[in-house]
């Protein structure tokens, strides 16, 4: 059965102290009341090393935001899967729209990410959707299926079971506005579909669904409920343990 996971995506947000004061705060709530469903929490690379002593990851997981598309060697200011892994995190986000919009990452350059991230053993939360104007000219089923194609549909299947999907419009990412649970629902549900044709129903059954873009406390039950929503990737909210914890809540 797939798992059900709220992940938290801090972004470019907190400095180291406050990163650990926050990861040990979820990691307290956390093991005082065990949650429903499994919680991770993706901080920027200069924390893990740190975030990783203070919490229990069998409470909360730890993943990193991105990772480098190469192995090692001469690439100033990079930082490459296996250094993520030594730190003792076990997630990478990758593919997520900013690195795309921001910083150029094409598609073949993921696929390289992706391949890299789970070589060293990392799971990985691979990032999907369409922007504003796709959506508008009805593209996003398009849009999607050409991201999986681009970058993980060539795993096979074994390794295609180290990836969680997140399905993130651009247009909700920090904007206020969430997909409402039936816009979501309809494309995760393709997504899972598109997934069953290339690996077959059993993984695709078992790949868990994410839904990203002002994902809070008041609309994730209502998300969650969705038979194809298995969790949120978490942006703005994920930064107070209060607004995190409340959408961890909405799986009880
Ligand atoms: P948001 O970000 O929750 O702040 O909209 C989600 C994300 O970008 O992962």
């Amino acid at each position: 059965m797939r798992k059900k996971i709220v992940a938290g995506n801090w972004k470019m947000n907190m400095n180291l102290q406050d990163g650990i004061a926050l990861a040990k705060e979820l990691n307290e709530k956390l093991q005082n009341n065990t949650p429903n469903c499994e919680v991770v929490i993706c901080t920027p690379f200069i924390h893990l090393a740190s975030v990783a002593q203070v919490i229990d990851q069998s409470v909360v997981g730890l993943g990193a935001e991105n990772c480098a598309d190469k192995e090692s060697g001469a690439y100033t200011g990079e930082v490459s899967a296996a250094m993520v892994k030594s730190t003792g995190a076990q997630y990478v986000i990758l593919g997520h729209s900013e690195r795309r919009g921001y910083y150029g990452e094409t598609p073949a350059i993921l696929k390289e990410k992706v391949l890299l991230a789970l070589k060293n053993g990392l799971k990985v939360i691979f990032c999907i959707g369409e922007s504003l104007e796709e959506r508008e000219a009805n593209k996003q089923n398009e849009v999607v299926k050409m991201e999986l194609e681009g970058s993980v549909f060539n795993l096979s299947e074994e390794e295609f079971k180290n990836i969680i999907i997140a399905y993130e419009p651009i247009w909700a990412i920090g904007t206020g506005k969430t997909a409402t649970s039936d816009q979501a629902e309809e494309i995760q549900a393709y997504i899972r579909s598109i997934i069953a044709n290339k690996y077959g129903k059993a993984v695709a059954d078992d790949t868990s669904i994410l839904y990203g873009g002002s994902c809070k406390a008041s609309n994730a039950a209502e998300l969650f409920a969705k038979p194809d929503i298995d969790g949120g990737l978490i942006g703005g909210a994920s930064l107070k343990a209060a607004d995190f914890l409340g959408i961890v809540d909405a799986w009880k």
